[in-house]
């Protein structure tokens, strides 16, 4: 699953970015921004998660959100999914990917799922049977694979073997989470090229938090290894309910901006992703997080 261009966009915002925003904000708002990143040429939307509402209540409205967006030919919204339960929500809300999440420390799998690792894969067993039965496509997600902030170091050849069991089980990519941005070239590198010797590198993203600003830089060292989808959020929207000062994901317009410069096509409007920044972080009172946004803000 891959956009026409030379690098895919996964846009998060709308689900990563939310989640961890104080400001719970409406249907219609969330609606409109998924909207708008459409329009502005985003081949791939997170639009919400089915998770349960006690643990993250800014995500309670998914199924409604889901439900109003105006659905763009050529577009694929997903949505998150922890466990047969969520899947079920996300097909009867119509998302087109259901994505299922777990992670290579067993300290973050406790808090953020509640469980361990081994039980997080017993819980993705009929997601992804019942995906295949219906033609769902499922997307991976591995966390903290550059540092847990529970547990500290996460051995790669751990991050490895739960992305090769993710793909073995049905996954038809696997997202890598530097879930709190502890990472750097120097990491993104070797974990890339452990990773890359067990699976193709088309079926590896990257999914960088810019806590430490380090994003742009880890992105460029991954293309440079071959990876050619990238996560991202508008606005560098959200932050990290289990890392102090930890800031959202990678800026889209400041991802869209690097790869403009290099040539290297992505289908996505620049001035309408810096737009939809702005008016997203006005909803949050907000300025946007990331440089482009602030460089290229609309009226100046
Ligand atoms: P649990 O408490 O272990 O599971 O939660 P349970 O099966 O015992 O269920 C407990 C209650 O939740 C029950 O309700 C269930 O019905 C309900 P009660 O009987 O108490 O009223 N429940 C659900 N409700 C709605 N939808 C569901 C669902 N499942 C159970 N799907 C669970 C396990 C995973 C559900 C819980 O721990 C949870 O929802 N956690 C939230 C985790 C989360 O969303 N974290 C943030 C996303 S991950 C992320 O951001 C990282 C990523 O961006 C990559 C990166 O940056 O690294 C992807
Ligand atoms: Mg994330």
């Amino acid at each position: 699953m891959k956009s026409p261009h030379d690098i895919t966009i996964f846009e998060v915002g709308p689900r990563d970015g939310l989640q961890n925003e104080t400001l719970e904000l409406s249907v219609e708002i969330k609606a409109e921004l998924i909207d708008r990143l459409s329009k502005a040429g985003l081949p791939f939307i997170e639009a919400g998660s089915f998770v349960s509402a006690k643990y993250i209540p800014q995500m309670a409205n998914s199924e409604d959100v889901l439900t109003t967006i105006g659905r763009e030919k050529n577009v694929f919204y997903a949505a998150l999914t922890p466990n047969l339960k969520g899947f079920e929500r996300a097909i009867a809300a119509k998302s087109d990917i259901v994505a299922v999440f777990t992670t290579a420390s067993e300290a973050f799998a406790q808090k953020n799922i509640n469980c361990s690792i081994e039980e997080s894969f017993a819980r993705f067993v009929p997601v992804l049977d019942r995906a295949r039965e219906l033609g769902i496509p499922v997307r991976g997600y591995v966390s903290c694979v550059m540092g847990c902030p529970y547990q500290g170091n996460v051995p790669v050849k751990e991050v490895a073997d739960v992305s090769e069991r993710l793909l073995n089980m049905g996954c038809y990519e696997v997202s890598l989470g530097d879930t709190t941005g502890v990472g750097n070239p120097k990491l993104t590198e070797t974990l890339i090229k452990t990773i890359a010797e067990r699976i193709p590198a088309e079926k590896i993203a990257v999914h960088f938090h810019d806590t430490y600003g380090q994003s742009l830089a880890n992105i460029l060292r991954a293309i440079d290894l071959g990876i050619t989808t990238i996560d991202s959020a508008v606005g560098g929207l959200g932050g990290c309910p289990y890392a102090d000062g930890a800031s959202g994901n990678v800026a889209t317009e400041d991802v869209v901006y690097m790869l403009d410069g290099m040539a290297l096509s992505t289908g996505i409007d620049l001035k309408q992703t810096v737009e939809t920044a702005w008016w997203i972080s006005e909803k949050l009172n907000k300025q946007p997080a990331s440089k482009v946004a602030q460089a290229m803000r609309p009226g100046q």
